[in-house]
């Protein structure tokens, strides 16, 4: 992976959110150069800014800006503070975060006036109003949605030494950020090792925060993300996607005071984060979210696109909506207590992004030696770190090019008609990534079947399931019937006909329309074994 250590570190954020102080105390701590853009353009022109509106006009300068922008977005090692403006402009955000960390300062508007007002150096018309705490309020307002994709720090009541310090302890942890461009809210997912401890201070809360985890997972990780509100304890397992579930939360979130203020931190693997999101898409028409996946499934899969789903007596995922996270934040230290059999179901999906997208990736599973055999799945930190980042990528770059699943987000369904079948035969006794491993070795195989993969695609499939140590077979106790049966019940099922996913070769995939049972238990039976 590469190191982030000569990356550009943008800071941006509000007026007397302190970003100028502490971009040049972290420059100092981190040995390299400061630049503030307004400065520099201020001794570039040989005038001051106000002069430069005056005499040269607001588009001047704005250009002024994208040139400046453009210019640093080329050059590394820098410690860039921004106007505040600056960063409200797309290209400017391009140009500078393409070799760079971009990172905003928040703080609230009380902070934000006193700040102002001790200012020596305030050269600002903003305090020059009848209400300039109004003025900021409405100001901030205004921003918001221009500084949503970016990762927030939050300033809070600190000393800038203090917020340069954890800023620093962040940036040495190496964290990677994959920038996710939603139409309903753009944000940063952010996978690292041992940045849970940064969860209050990234989560941009201006309001109450309230973590909901279940049961094992809360007891490992609930303190470590910082002083928060509330927590809110879930019991452990997949049957807690219920509405009876939501409708405990709703209770304690009322009782507590949360209000649409509010954030909501889902801490735990898959099933916390669709209760989680379900509750925050809804409570009060809505709240933030931000997504701290602690589950390889869900750091790899599940935490990025917003999909949330609950199961209703009558069937499973049947209720749900889209709500997409102001954040996400993995740290892969959490795997650490996964069990591997936990970390072997993730794989399953890390296998299938692989197949669906990366060669390289798929070339690292197989060329490990990780397994479930050898005793651990747990490989060192930094490979996981890597594993989830290429993993991620394959996910990020199909919910961006089709964000509501209209069309070709359905690839990553690639395996999941089968698994879910499986699943319910097996009445859930088989895990969803276990599931998942079958169910890619049977589309590889229904494809060779069909004539649309080559039988070396089908094998290279089967044998990386069963090097990982995931199943390569469906237990002979499930039966093709039974399994077919459940597949045409699928929820993703075309009116008439069976939708298939189904492997070309890595990086492409055939969507079959219409496929016969018959073809399909063809499969199934050649896959009946241990
Ligand atoms: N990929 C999909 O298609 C998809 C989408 C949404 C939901 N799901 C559902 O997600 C579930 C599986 O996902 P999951 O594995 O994330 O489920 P999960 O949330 O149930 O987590 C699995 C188990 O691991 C524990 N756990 C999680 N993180 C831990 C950690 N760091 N240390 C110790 N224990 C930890 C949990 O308490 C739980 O017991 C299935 O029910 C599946 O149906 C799947
Ligand atoms: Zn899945």
């Amino acid at each position: 992976m590469q190191n982030n250590d000569n990356k550009n570190i943008i800071l941006t954020g509000f007026m007397g959110t302190g970003k100028t102080t502490v971009g040049k105390l972290l420059a100092k701590k981190l040995g390299r150069q400061f630049i503030d853009t307004d400065h520099l353009i201020e001794e570039r022109q040989g005038m001051t800014i106000p002069e430069i509106f005056a005499e040269l006009g607001e588009a001047a300068f704005r250009q002024m800006e994208a040139d400046i922008a453009r210019e640093l977005g080329e050059r590394e090692g820098l410690i860039i503070s921004t106007g505040g403006r600056l960063m409200l402009d797309p290209a400017n955000v391009a140009a500078l975060s393409d070799k760079g960390r971009v990172f905003c300062l928040v703080a609230t508007p009380q902070e934000i006036l006193s700040r102002l007002k001790n200012d020596p150096d305030n050269r600002r018309p903003l305090l020059d109003v009848p209400n300039p705490s109004e003025q900021i309020v409405e100001l901030l307002q205004a921003r918001k949605r221009g500084y949503q994709r970016f990762l927030k720090l939050a300033t809070d009541d600190r000393q800038p030494s203090d917020v340069t310090d954890s800023l620093l302890e962040f940036i040495q942890r190496n964290p990677k950020h994959f920038a996710i461009d939603n139409p309903a809210q753009p944000y940063e997912f952010i996978v690292g090792n041992g940045i849970l401890p940064f969860t209050r201070q990234l989560a941009g809360a201006d309001g109450m925060l309230v973590v909901i985890t279940d049961s094992v997972v809360g007891k490992l990780y609930a303190q470590s993300c910082g002083s928060v509100d509330h927590v809110i304890t879930i019991p452990t397992g997949g049957q807690q996607k219920t509405l009876a579930t939501v409708q405990s939360i709703y209770d304690q979130l009322l009782e507590i005071g949360f209000d649409r203020f509010g954030t909501i931190i889902a801490l735990g693997g898959s099933v916390v984060g669709d209760v989680s999101g379900f509750v925050a898409a809804t409570f009060m028409r809505g709240v933030n979210l931000v997504q701290c996946p602690t589950s390889l499934l869900a750091m790899a899969d599940t935490s990025i696109g917003g999909k949330n789903s609950l199961d209703l007596p009558q069937g499973k995922n049947l209720i749900g909506n889209f709500k997409q996270p102001t954040v996400v934040l993995a740290d892969v230290a959490t795997l650490s207590t996964l069990p591997p059999e936990e970390m072997l179901s993730g794989m399953a999906e890390v296998i299938k992004h692989g197949l669906l997208a990366d060669t390289d990736l798929l070339e690292k599973i197989e060329g490990s030696t990780w397994s479930l055999q050898a005793g651990s799945f747990y490989s060192s930190p930094v490979e996981i770190q890597t594993l989830v980042a290429q993993a991620i990528q394959v996910k990020i770059s199909f919910v961006q090019k089709d964000p509501f699943d209209l069309g070709i987000r359905s690839n990553l369904n690639l395996g999941h008609t089968f698994a879910h079948a499986i699943e319910k035969v097996s009445e859930n006794s088989v895990r969803h990534g276990e599931a998942v491993a079958m169910g890619l070795v049977a589309a590889a195989d229904l494809s060779m079947r069909l004539g649309h993969c080559s039988g070396q695609l089908k094998d290279r499939i089967d044998q990386v399931v069963m090097k990982v140590g995931l199943p390569n077979r469906i237990p002979a106790e499930f039966s093709p019937e039974a399994i077919l049966e459940a597949m045409s019940l699928d929820k993703k099922r075309a009116a008439k006909s069976l939708r298939l996913v189904l492997p070309v070769q890595v990086g492409q995939v055939f969507i079959a329309d219409d496929v016969l049972g018959s073809e399909i238990l063809d499969t199934l039976y050649a896959m009946s074994g241990n």
